[in-house]
């Protein structure tokens, strides 16, 4: 496993780029997948880098299209599900650098948006 440095709590995307993520997912995710199915989802990744998780998704989704979307669009999408699990956002987007998404370390924060 890749050494983490940065955690995922540590404002690693922005407001504007979950919001892009969002329409790519209403886009291309929600004609099988409801927003709710993903809270919480994190925790099942919690001590893993970023990376992993950006890989299943990417190698696996959407189902009827796996590898379709760009780097960046991936990237933009995933940064909408950490949003929908309560993770703080920060000043800068998150890239979709293999090292960059490497080194962030999937931590779940204390107010995780659920009810
Ligand atoms: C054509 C239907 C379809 C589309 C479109 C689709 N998915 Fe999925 N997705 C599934 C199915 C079915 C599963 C559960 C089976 C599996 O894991 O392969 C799944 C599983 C997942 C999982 C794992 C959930 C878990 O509980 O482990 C994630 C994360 C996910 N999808 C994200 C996405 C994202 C993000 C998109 C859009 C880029 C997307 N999916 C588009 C059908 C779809």
């Amino acid at each position: 496993m890749p050494r983490q440095t940065r955690s995922l709590n540590g404002g690693v995307y922005t407001r504007e780029q979950a919001d892009r993520g969002a329409k790519l997912y209403k886009r291309f995710c929600s004609e099988c997948h409801q927003p709710d199915e993903f809270k919480g989802y994190l925790r099942r990744w919690v001590g893993l880098p970023v990376s992993y998780l950006y890989d299943s998704v990417r190698s696996t989704m959407p189902q009827d299209n796996p590898g379709g979307l760009s780097r960046k669009r991936y990237a933009d999408v995933l940064t909408y599900l950490f949003a929908i699990n309560g993770v703080p956002t920060g000043e800068q987007e998150m890239g979709a650098e293999v090292a960059l998404l490497d080194d962030i370390t999937i931590e779940v924060p204390a107010d995780e948006g659920l009810p």
